[in-house]
C-alpha cells in the first residue's frame, strides 16, 4: 500500500514531493520520507507517523536538491518506526517502494554475504543494496536498476535515484500502479495521477512489467524484456485542489452528510427520472451496451465495504431479475479460481479501483474469457482501465478511510443495474419499473431525513463506547448491512463487533449474549419483521441490550420496553439499505469520537489496499 513520488525538476523539489505525498496519504500513514540529490550527494529526511511529522522535520532541517523521491508508508515488513521509513539507502542509491518483495530474505542473505549491511527490517532495503551491487560490478545506473528489478519477485512500484545523478529517476511497475507525469522541463512519477495533479494533467500509466527512465527532457519506457514500448498520454481530470473538511469535524462526517447529494448524482447517471425509466450509462455517459437477458450468471468480487455492497446487490439481482449471483471476497476468489459460467459476467466493485486482491480477481476472470464490468469511484483507476464496462459511482473523492458515501453510491448503482436487469430479463413490467424508479428518486430525500436523527444516535453511542464487543443482526438485505455496521464500528472504534443473520443467532452466537452485550438490530417493518422480533426476544430474555433501528410502524409494533429504538423515516423497500446505512455510519462515528480514536485515519489501516 504506500504511496510513492519522484520528481526531476528545475526548482527545489522537497516541498513539491511533500505536496504530492499529501494526496497519497490515503495509501498509508505509518511514516513518510523524502530523499534528494543535491550537489551530487544523496540526503534524506524521514519521520515516524503522519506526514505532518515529516513536514516538521523538513522545517527544522530543510532538504535542497532539484531531484528527489518520496514515500508515505503502510507497514508490511518491520514496525512503523523511523529506521523502517523509506527512502532506503545503499552506498549510492535511494529507493522508495510500494508493494512486497517476496524473495527479500534470499536477497538479504546474498547481499549480506557480499558485505552489505542492513539497517532496517524492510523488504525494500534489499532493493537498494541490489542496485548498489550492480553499480559496484560496473553497471551503469540504469543497467543496475534493470538488473536488480529482473531479480525481484512479488509486487512492486519503485522509484530509484542515484548519488552523482541529478537528472535520472528509474521507475518500475509490477502489480501496484505507477504513472509518469509530463511537465515542461520537469518529469514526475507517482502512484496515481491525483498525486501529480498540482504539476501536470498529462499522464502516462505504466502497464504491468513496465520500467521508466525519467530525465528533465523526457522519458522512455521499456517492458519487462527491456523492449522499448509506447503508452498513450492521457489527460487526467484529477483535481489539483486538496479536499478539505469544510465546517465538519472530520472528513468522515462531511462525507456522511454529502450522501443525499452524491446518491442523487449517481442515480441520475443511470435513471431517466422524467421518463421514470432506467437509462444505464457508461463512464463517458454513453448508453451502456450491456444485455442482462443474455447472462446465465453474475459473479461479484470485491473487498471490505465494497464486498458488502455486492452482497446487497446479490439479493437485488436474484429477487428483481432472477439472475443467479455468486459472490466472494477477492482474496479468496483469486486463489479459489472457481469455474465460471459460459455466458456469465464478472462484476467488480471498488471505491479506489486499485485494490490488489480485487484486481487479481479481475485478471483471473479476464483470462477465463468473461465479460468484465466494474462499479468504481476512481474513474482513472486500473480497474476502470481493465474493464469492458465501467459503471461509475459519482461520490467524489472519499478521504475518510472508512467508506461511507462510496458505499451508498455503490448501492445506488447496484439497485439501478438490478432493476435494469429485471426489465431486460422480463421480470419487471413497465408499471413496476416506473414505481421502482419513483422510489429510487426518493433516496436523496430519505437519506437527508435520516441525517436528522444524528443527535439521538450520538446519545445512544455512549452505550457502545468502551464495550468489549457488540453484535449486529439483520435479515435479508439488512444482513449485509449489519455486517457493514460491524465493520464500521471495528475499524473506527477498535471495539470488537460481529454481525449475524438474525435467524442464525440461535445456532451458536447466542451463547455470547449477557447483560454486557449491546446488540444492534436493523429491522424495518417488512415482510420478515416479525421473525426478527422473535430473535430480539431471544436476546432480551438473556439480558442483551438491544438497539433497534426501525421505522415508525416497527417501533409501534415491537412491544419491547427494554429496546432502545432509533426511528427511521418510512422508506420504500428498494432504498432501505441505502437509507439505513446512515444510522449505522453515524453510530460507529460517534462511538469512535467518544472513544477518542482517529476517525479519519484509524490505526493500522489505509484507504487503498494495494498489497495482498
Ligand atoms: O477501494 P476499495 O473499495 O476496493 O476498498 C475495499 C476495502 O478495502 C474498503 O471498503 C475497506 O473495507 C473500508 N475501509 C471499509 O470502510
Amino acid at each position: 500500500m504506500c504511496g510513492i513520488v519522484g520528481i526531476v525538476g528545475n526548482r527545489p523539489v522537497a516541498p513539491l514531493i511533500v505536496d504530492a505525498l499529501k494526496r497519497l496519504e490515503y495509501r498509508g500513514y505509518d511514516s513518510a520520507g523524502v530523499a534528494t540529490v543535491e550537489a551530487r550527494e544523496l540526503d534524506r529526511r524521514r519521520a515516524e507517523g503522519k506526514l505532518v511529522n515529516l513536514e516538521q522535520r523538513l522545517a527544522d532541517q530543510p532538504l535542497g536538491g532539484h531531484i528527489g523521491i518520496g514515500h508515505t508508508r503502510w507497514a508490511t515488513h518491520g514496525a512503523p518506526v523511523e529506521v523502517n521509513a523509506h527512502p532506503h539507502f545503499s552506498d549510492n542509491v535511494a529507493v522508495v517502494h510500494n508493494g512486497i518483495i517476496e524473495n527479500f530474505r534470499e536477497l538479504r542473505d546474498e547481499l549480506t554475504a557480499q558485505g552489505f549491511s542492513f539497517s532496517s527490517q524492510t523488504d525494500t532495503e534489499s532493493v537498494a543494496h541490489l542496485v548498489a551491487s550492480g553499480l559496484k560490478a560496473g553497471l551503469s545506473p540504469v543497467e543496475a536498476a534493470h538488473a536488480a528489478i529482473d531479480r525481484l519477485r512479488g509486487a512492486f512500484a519503485l522509484a530509484i535515484v542515484f548519488r552523482g545523478e541529478d537528472d535520472l529517476i528509474v521507475g518500475a511497475r509490477s502489480g501496484p500502479p505507477l504513472a509518469v507525469g509530463l511537465g515542461d522541463g520537469e518529469m514526475y512519477l507517482g502512484s496515481d495521477a491525483v498525486a501529480l495533479a498540482p504539476f501536470t494533467n498529462r499522464i502516462v500509466y505504466l502497464e504491468d512489467g513496465d520500467r521508466a527512465v525519467l530525465r528533465r527532457s523526457g522519458f522512455n519506457l521499456t517492458d519487462a524484456d527491456r523492449k522499448a514500448v509506447e503508452r498513450e498520454v492521457k489527460i487526467s481530470v484529477g483535481s489539483a485542489l486538496l479536499a478539505d473538511k469544510g465546517n465538519h469535524r472530520h472528513f468522515m462526517l462531511k462525507e456522511i452528510y454529502e450522501q443525499p447529494e452524491v446518491i442523487g448524482h449517481t442515480l441520475s447517471h443511470y435513471v431517466d427520472f422524467n421518463e421514470r425509466r432506467l437509462a444505464l450509462r457508461d463512464l463517458d455517459g454513453a448508453p451502456a451496451g450491456i444485455d442482462f437477458a443474455k447472462l446465465s450468471r453474475l459473479t461479484i468480487t470485491a473487498c471490505g465495504t465494497a464486498y458488502l455492497a455486492g452482497m446487497v446487490g446479490k439479493y437485488w439481482f436474484e429477487r428483481l431479475a432472477r439472475l443467479p449471483v455468486d459472490i466472494d471476497v477477492a482474496s479468496e476468489f483469486r486463489y479459489r479460481e472457481p469455474p465460471l459460467s459460459k455466458d456469465g459476467m464478472s462484476l467488480f466493485i471498488s471505491q479506489s479501483g486499485e485494490t490488489a486482491d480485487t484486481l487479481a480477481g479481475l485478471s483471473y476472470c479476464r483470462s477465463e474469457g468473461q465479460a468484465i464490468a466494474s462499479i468504481v469511484n476512481a474513474r482513472e483507476s486500473t480497474m476502470a482501465r481493465e474493464s469492458h464496462s465501467v459503471f461509475p459511482t459519482l461520490a467524489g473523492p472519499e478521504i475518510g478511510v472508512a467508506s461511507t458515501k462510496a458505499f451508498t453510491c455503490q448501492l445506488s448503482v447496484l439497485a439501478s443495474l438490478a432493476i435494469a436487469a429485471g426489465v431486460q430479463r422480463g421480470y419487471i413490467d413497465q408499471a413496476t419499473e416506473e414505481r421502482l424508479v419513483s422510489e429510487l428518486a426518493e433516496a436523496p430525500r430519505y437519506t437527508n431525513e435520516a441525517l436528522h436523527i444524528e443527535e439521538q444516535i450520538e446519545a445512544l453511542s455512549h452505550r457502545l463506547a468502551g464495550k468489549k464487543s457488540v453484535l449486529y443482526l439483520g435479515r435479508d438485505t439488512n444482513y449485509p448491512l449489519a455486517m457493514e455496521g460491524a465493520l464500521k464500528l471495528k475499524e473506527l472504534s477498535y471495539i470488537h463487533a460481529e454481525a449475524y443473520a438474525a435467524g442464525e443467532l440461535k445456532h451458536g452466537p447466542i451463547a455470547l449474549i449477557d447483560d454486557e452485550m449491546p446488540v444492534v438490530v436493523i429491522a424495518p417493518h417488512d415482510r420478515i419483521f416479525e421473525k426478527t422480533v422473535s430473535n430480539m426476544q431471544e436476546v432480551a430474555a438473556r439480558g442483551g441490550q438491544i438497539i433497534l433501528i426501525t421505522d415508525a410502524k416497527g417501533a409501534a409494533e415491537v412491544g419491547m420496553d427494554e429496546a432502545q429504538v432509533i426511528v427511521m423515516p418510512d422508506v420504500p423497500e428498494i432504498i432501505t439499505p441505502i437509507a439505513y446505512s446512515l444510522p449505522i455510519q453515524l453510530l460507529a462515528y460517534h462511538t469512535a469520537v467518544h472513544m477518542g480514536t482517529d476517525v479519519d485515519q484509524p490505526r493500522n489501516l489505509a484507504k487503498s489496499v494495494t498489497v495482498e
